[in-house]
């Protein structure tokens, strides 16, 4: 694989997995590199933290950055929250995240 790229599987609402290959070297963020690929993410706010149509379940081990008290605070009105609940949006791309996996979650 190309240095600065990694593969993502992200699981689709209906259980497809899809593997993207994305840039590390871009400062994008997972809700940005799903939109480019198609995947259904809405990202209605461009990644402000403010709407949550970008949530998702994070369904590997990776040691991901904090949430920040913006991220915890929308995700506190999201629906179906679960305990690896983020918004992609606030997740950015670096080579630490080979092989994350996550899905997407319910649209509410
Ligand atoms: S795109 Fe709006 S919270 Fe992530």
């Amino acid at each position: 694989m190309e240095e600065n790229t990694i593969n993502i599987t992200v699981t689709d609402r209906e259980g497809i997995d899809h593997i993207i290959e994305a840039p590390t070297d871009m400062n994008f963020n997972l809700m940005e590199i799903c939109k480019s690929s198609e995947l259904p993410v809405e990202g209605t706010c461009g990644g402000m933290a403010l709407c949550a149509s970008c949530h998702c379940y994070v369904q590997s081990e990776h040691k991901l950055n904090e949430p920040s008290d913006d991220e915890l605070d929308m995700l506190d009105q999201a629906f179906f929250v679960e305990d690896n609940s983020r918004l992609s949006c606030q997740i950015y791309l670096t080579n630490d995240l080979n092989k994350l996996k996550i899905k997407l979650a319910p649209v509410s």
